[in-house]
């Protein structure tokens, strides 16, 4: 199935981490149906292989695809050399990978663990990224943009997921009632 340009971005690179699945899938398969060059990554080889497909199908050029965790070191590095070394440069870094805490409870006795992991994976790395990005995209010929993909959640306690917000907020609710 083909799909009409809506936007020219064919003289762009566009890497977008998190692109093996929701968000960052779409947003590599829009960028790619409008004419940009992507690269796409996340651990799932095989979701990879589908976002892929899907993009060729609608009659995009076939992504780089480049498997790995940002979160083990060195690989934001090797993702950066695996896009200079395919493409020469690029355009456009978009930060989607994230995620949340299965369990963000305060009983929960790996709590501390899963705070580490959630912030390398949402902040660090993205960090890490856009500082690793600059000097390509100072040099892009079309003006390097960042794109940064967050959650209001990164902004607001959400009641539902029982967050240490959530707790702290109810135990100094407790605490001056007393
Ligand atoms: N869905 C929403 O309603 C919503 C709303 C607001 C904001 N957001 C934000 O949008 C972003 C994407 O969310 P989504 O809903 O599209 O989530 P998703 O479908 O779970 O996608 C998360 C992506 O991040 C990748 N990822 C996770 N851990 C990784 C790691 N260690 N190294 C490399 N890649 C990793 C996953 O790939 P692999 O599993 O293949 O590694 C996947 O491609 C997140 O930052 C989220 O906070 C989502």
């Amino acid at each position: 199935m083909s799909c009409t340009r809506k936007y020219d971005l064919s003289n762009r690179v566009a890497i977008v981490t998190g692109s093996s699945s929701g968000i960052g899938a779409e947003i590599a398969y829009t960028f790619a149906v409008n004419g940009a060059q992507v690269v796409i990554t996340g651990r799932n080889a095989g979701n990879l292989g589908k976002v892929a497909k899907r993009i060729e199908a609608a009659g995009g050029s076939a992504p780089l695809q480049v498997i790995g965790s940002l979160t083990d070191e060195g690989f934001p590095a090797q993702l950066i050399k695996a896009t200079v070394d395919k493409f020469g440069g690029f355009d456009i870094l978009v930060n989607c990978a994230g995620g949340a805490s299965p369990n963000g409870a305060i009983d929960n006795p790996n709590l501390l663990a899963e705070y580490d992991n959630v912030m390398n994976l949402n902040v660090r790395t993205v960090v890490e990224m856009t500082v690793l990005a600059i000097p390509y995209l100072e040099k892009s010929k079309v003006g390097g943009n960042v794109l940064n993909i967050s959650s209001i959640a990164g902004m607001k306690a959400v009641r539902a997921f029982w967050s240490l917000q959530t707790f702290l907020a109810k135990s100094n609710y407790k605490y001056l009632k007393t």
